[in-house]
C-alpha cells in the first residue's frame, strides 16, 4: 500500500509536516514499515478538507466512512492532524493490511 501525504502549499500550512512525522512513526509503531510506502505529494484539489491523505490500496473500496472520498485506486482521508493520525490509522488503514496475528 501506498500512502501519499499532500505537501501542497494549503495543507502545508495545516501542518502537513507534523502528519508526515507522525505517519512515520506509526508505521515504526505499527512494524508496518515493510508494507507501507510513505510518499508526499502534490495538491489533491481538496484543499479546503485537508490535510489530505491518500490511501492507494490497488483497488475501489466499497464502504464510505466520514471524512473520507474513494477514489479508483483506493481513499482520500481529509482533514488529518497530528492529534488524530493515529486514530486515521489504526481505524481506516491498518486493518486493511488483513495481517494475521500471532497466536
Ligand atoms: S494543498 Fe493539499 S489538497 Fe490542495
Amino acid at each position: 500500500m501506498i500512502i501519499k501525504i499532500c505537501t501542497g502549499s494549503s495543507c502545508h500550512l495545516n501542518g502537513s509536516y507534523d502528519v508526515i512525522q507522525e505517519f512515520k512513526s506509526l508505521l515504526k509503531k505499527y512494524d508496518v514499515e515493510d508494507l507501507i510506502e510513505l510518499k508526499a505529494s502534490f495538491c489533491f484539489n481538496e484543499c479546503i478538507n485537508g490535510v489530505n491523505v491518500k490511501c492507494e490500496t490497488g483497488s475501489m473500496m466499497n464502504e464510505e466512512m466520514p471524512n473520507m472520498t474513494l477514489c479508483d485506486d483506493g481513499f482520500l482521508l481529509h482533514h488529518a492532524t497530528k492529534e488524530n493520525a493515529e486514530e486515521l490509522f489504526a481505524k481506516q488503514i491498518y486493518p486493511l493490511l488483513n495481517l494475521k496475528k500471532n497466536a
